[in-house]
């Protein structure tokens, strides 16, 4: 029996992160927070002086990524960097390492590896794509760039940070053009994806929706 595996697409600022979570708690699976691993390994690029364009060297870096996910915590080197790589400088960094075809397949097998039972939502950009293709249910969440930014700069302010919410629907663009635009992998739906747009909904509508999915493909989970 192939492992159940639910796939949560989308660009940054959609909820797909929060959802994905939440989902996974309810479920009682495993939850893959793929982002992460981009965050940590262009964290991990910056530290050892290695330039992010240079594909080769950072698919180095990828081969033997020191990371570990232990409690909700993400370890470098047994180093917790769970904030450090939640900046917008980490994000941007993730999204060009994340360009480069042999860091993708560098990366690859250490996400499949994640899927075990009871089963795995996995959070992405290219999970039901690329990454888990077969998976039984794809969920591609979308949002408007002014939303996202607009929910980036409330968290922001919410933990007491700078930001300005013009520069973010910028870098939120800029990050949207480079995850669409790369020639491989590119953040788009799979073809059996469900699009829910959440540019109007609450946390709780956009879990009920993708509830509603979960009863309909695994009509045998009780949830
Ligand atoms: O989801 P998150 O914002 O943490 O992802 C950071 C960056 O990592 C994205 O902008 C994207 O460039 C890259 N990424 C990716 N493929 C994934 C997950 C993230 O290319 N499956």
């Amino acid at each position: 029996m192939p492992v159940p595996v639910i796939t949560i697409d989308g660009p940054s600022g959609t909820g797909k992160g929060t959802i994905a979570e939440l989902l996974s708690d309810r479920l009682g699976w495993r939850c893959l927070d793929s982002g992460a691993l981009y965050r940590v390994l262009g964290l991990a690029a910056e530290r050892r002086g290695v330039s992010l364009d240079d594909a080769d060297a950072v698919a180095e870096v990828a081969a033997d990524l020191p990371v570990d996910f232990v409690s909700g915590r993400v370890l470098l080197d047994g180093e917790d960097v769970s904030e450090a790589i939640r900046t917008e400088q980490a994000g941007m960094a993730a999204s060009r390492v994340a360009v480069h075809p042999p860091v993708r397949d560098a990366l690859l097998q250490r996400q499949r590896a994640m899927a075990c039972p009871p089963g795995l939502v996995a959070d992405g950009r290219d999970m039901g794509t690329v990454v888990f293709p077969l998976a039984p249910l794809k969920i591609f969440l979308d949002a408007s760039a002014e939303v996202r930014a607009d929910r980036r700069y409330k968290q922001l302010k919410g933990k007491g940070l700078d930001a300005n919410l013009p520069d973010l629907v910028e870098d939120i663009r800029a990050r949207d053009a480079r995850d669409r635009g790369r020639s491989v992998a590119p953040l788009c739906a799979a073809d059996d994806a469900v699009i829910v747009d959440s540019t109007v909904m609450s946390i709780e509508a956009v879990l009920d929706r993708v509830l509603k999915e979960v009863r309909r493909v695994f009509p045998e989970l009780v949830l």
